[in-house]
């Protein structure tokens, strides 16, 4: 039964105030001890147009990011509403909460109040059980260690460089076992700091903890990675592949309707687009291509999904949010094959669920991720194990809010 929903304003990643709320429960026997389970909810910068409306309470505080309103909304009315429930039925909580929110985007509670509940409560439960969270969502079932889709290179809106694609990943394809993985991408990622310390370029890291130098163009980054995995010891394409992301959605350009690179400013017609996409895939080991065009066309992403779905991955972030309604879109017209899950572009735990089970059921693969704005929460890595994800993006080996989510895996691996 819960007994108390609590929530504060801490801070996350980037400086910014965020929600964090604690679920406190204990058995049907009064004398058994109180069990509180944690949670804090992350935040985006280059997020969709779609996603679930974090509320922010504008103002001075925090130059208007302040989460006051979203704390108040769970210590008053989730806090009073689930006093009493039944813990272990998760989805009834998050029914409840969505119920009284009442709206398409949970703007009234706010989808970060709601959902630092939700996973606080999923935490609970695991803790009182006295088992790991992803155990507790995906009992026997969940057996498969995701392979990471490691952050090495920063460009786009979470850099100040001239890289117009936001994000290149690395994957450790060849490696057995999660460990071997994570050992052999932090080791290609050291190889990169060297190359780049070398060639004396900027070694700082960007918002997920990946470099952000200061190169020319997309070939640049790719030859440079396809190095460093060589200066590493490993086998481009049979131990590793690449994957970006390009998150497009921050290039349509407003007045022409074309693409427009933001740093390079030229524009693009999305057939041109593709094309570039096409001619990076036959050139590098690509694996997959995340939001390579824009959110809201369709009609590219039905193109694109045509010409290059048989030899990679195209993942749909923005263009999903992580919505079954934007999903169920994408199977019937055949956009994408693969889908980019963020617990908070939809706002809870049971609608997250629900996403990853849809795109399994149609042949997509679900990659269980961060935002660029985190915190040290792990619940994350949690549910890619207990979902059977497969794939986790949870940035560069570097930066403690991206290393704990690896570092748990590491632990559930033990277990597994
Ligand atoms: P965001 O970036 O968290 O800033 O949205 C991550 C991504 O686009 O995948
Ligand atoms: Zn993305």
């Amino acid at each position: 039964k819960i007994v108390n929903v609590k929530a504060r304003e801490i801070l996350d990643s980037r400086g910014n105030p965020t929600v964090e709320a604690e679920v406190t429960v204990r058995g049907e026997n009064p004398k058994t001890d109180l069990i509180t389970g944690r949670a804090t909810v992350p935040s985006g910068a280059s997020t969709g147009k779609f996603e679930a409306a974090e509320i922010r309470d504008g103002e001075d505080r925090y130059l208007g990011a302040g989460v006051k309103k979203a704390v108040t909304n769970v210590n008053t009315i989730i806090n009073e509403m689930l006093i009493g429930q039944n813990a272990l039925n998760q989805r009834r909580i998050d029914r409840m909460m969505l119920s009284e929110d009442g709206t398409d985007n949970k703007s009234k509670l706010g989808a970060n109040a709601i959902l630092a509940v939700s996973m606080a409560n999923l935490n609970a439960c695991a803790k009182a059980l006295n088992i790991f969270t992803y155990k507790f969502t995906g009992g026997i079932s969940a057996c498969k260690m995701p392979m990471p889709m490691m952050n090495i290179l920063n460009g786009g809106a979470h850099s100040s460089n001239n890289i117009d694609v936001q994000e290149f990943m690395i994957l450790p394809v060849g490696a057995t076992t999660f460990k071997e993985g994570l050992r052999w991408c932090a080791e290609v990622y050291h190889a990169l700091k060297k190359l780049l310390k070398d060639k004396n370029l900027s070694v700082a890291v960007g918002d997920e903890g990946g470099f952000a130098p200061d190169l020319n163009n997309e070939m640049e980054v790719l030859d440079l990675i396809i190095e460093a995995v060589k200066k590493a010891g490993y086998i481009p394409e049979k131990d590793f592949k690449i994957s970006l992301d390009v998150a497009a959605s921050e290039w349509k350009a407003e007045v022409t309707g074309k693409y427009k690179l933001p740093k390079k400013g030229i524009e693009l017609t999305t057939d041109e687009l593709i094309d570039m996409w096409s001619d990076i895939v036959d050139r590098y080991p690509i694996f997959s291509i995340e939001d390579p065009l824009d959110e809201e066309d369709w009609d590219g992403w039905k193109k694109i999904t045509e010409k290059l779905g048989r030899k990679i991955h195209l993942v749909g972030d923005d263009l999903f949010v992580t919505n079954v309604e934007r999903l169920k879109k994408g199977i019937k017209e055949k956009c994408a094959n693969a889908i980019l899950i963020k617990p908070n572009q939809i706002g809870s735990i049971t609608e997250t669920i629900k996403a990853v089970q849809m795109a399994q059921s149609h042949g997509y693969i679900a990659i269980m991720s961060h935002r660029s704005g985190e915190t040290e929460d792990t619940t994350i890595a949690d549910l890619a194990v207990g979902l059977n994800t497969g794939f986790i993006k949870t940035g560069a080996p570097c930066r403690s809010e991206r290393t704990a989510k690896y570092n748990q895996l590491l632990r559930i691996e033990e277990k597994l």
